[in-house]
């Protein structure tokens, strides 16, 4: 649905030059809710703002909904109306709400279509129709500086939605949201997602905004992307800097001659005794280190880090036993890793040498 290739921006002012975006190339399908991550300057909002094309990028494409945008720009008139005409079919919710105060509720979700040029009584219907989606039926009159945050937020999405777009792009939209309003509208954004089949691509620095509701996610370091993934491919990628935030099983070694090893269960294997099984089969002693189970994208998922007596040699057979459950299991600090691949305390799979 959203298809970046070698998307870059560098920005110059006067003989400074940042590159905010270097060689992004990002896939996000039809219908999920897609999460860019990273740390401030990361480059995420330049990113969200070359796909909508409000910025212009240095090189690289921006594919959405089937029409590449980046061949639309800049190329005459005709183009730019056909800009115009793609980009109305992507909705844009901000940090901080954008709302003009002089105007109400209803007249600040009609502006877009007031752009669009469309007759009032369908403005007024279709504005009324999304404030009743939003949650805010009661508020249509009523004037920004009299809304919560959350609110506010809300009348933001319904904007964002006012032209039918296949797409919304969401900039931080929760950020300025105290924890249980954030809930709420990452709720309402999972369920706009689910009703009306919109693919979401949202910017966070937060990973449980990731966690809550995202199907897929991207990792972003100096404007690249480092690790991207739905979440289920990303909690199988041995050493994944995203898999091991999502899911952190702390727990140190309690001596030497231990193996200490991750193992993740995803679905039907989550529900199975396997760790007693273990225990018994082999009469080994197994310490459990740390473990979270949690729910991503609607999937039960669970990992925990566990401890067995020996060393790695003396525990191929069990380990190998519980790859045969179908489980997946990293060794941790297996020393024959790459050491950009297994900074210290990483996991590495032990097929990955
Ligand atoms: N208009 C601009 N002119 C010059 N440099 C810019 C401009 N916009 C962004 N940058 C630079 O590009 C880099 C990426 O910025 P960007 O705003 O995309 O980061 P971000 O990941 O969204 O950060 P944050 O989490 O703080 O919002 C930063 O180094 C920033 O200073
Ligand atoms: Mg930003």
């Amino acid at each position: 649905m959203i298809t970046t290739t070698g998307l870059t921006k560098v920005y110059r002012s006067g003989d400074r030059e940042v590159t905010a975006l270097d060689g992004v190339d990002l896939h996000v399908r039809e219908g999920e809710v897609y999460g860019v991550i990273g740390q401030s300057g990361a480059g995420k909002s330049t990113l969200i703002r070359c796909v909508n094309l409000l910025e212009r990028p240095t090189s690289g494409t921006v594919t959405v909904a089937g029409q590449e945008l980046t061949a639309l720009a800049g190329k005459g008139q005709r183009a730019n109306a056909a800009l115009r005409a793609a980009r109305s079919h992507i909705g844009m919710v901000f940090q901080h709400f954008n709302l003009l105060s002089s105007r109400t509720v209803q007249d600040n979700i009609e502006l877009p279509l007031e752009i669009l040029k469309v007759d009032r009584r369908e403005r007024s219907r279709k504005a009324l129709e999304l404030l009743d989606l939003v949650g805010l039926a009661d508020k249509a009159k009523a004037y920004p500086a009299q809304l919560s945050g959350g609110q506010k937020q809300r009348v933001g999405i319904a904007r964002a939605l006012a032209g039918d777009p296949k797409v919304l792009l969401s900039d931080e939209a929760t950020s300025a949201l105290d924890p249980e309003t954030t809930r709420s509208i990452l709720q309402l954004l999972r369920d706009l997602n689910r009703q009306l089949g919109l693919t979401v691509l949202l910017i966070t620095h937060e990973m449980d905004v990731v966690k809550t509701i995202c199907d897929s996610a991207a990792l972003m370091k100096n404007g690249r992307v480092v690790e991207q993934g739905t979440v289920a491919e990303l909690l199988a990628t041995p050493g994944s800097e995203l898999a091991r935030e999502l899911f952190p099983v702390g727990g140190e070694p309690s001596g030497p001659d231990r193996t200490v090893v991750d193992v993740t269960f995803h679905g039907e294997a989550a529900t199975r005794p396997v760790i007693s099984e273990l225990s018994r089969t082999y009469n080994v002693d197994i310490s459990i280190l740390g473990a979270a189970m949690d729910t991503v994208g609607g999937k039960q998922i669970g990992r925990m880090r566990i401890e067995l007596p020996g060393r790695f040699e003396d525990n191929v057979v069990p380990i190998g036993f519980l790859r045969e459950q179908g489980l997946q299991v990293d060794v941790a600090g297996d020393p024959a890793a790459p050491a950009t691949a297994a900074p210290a305390g990483a996991l590495v799979k032990e097929g990955a040498k």
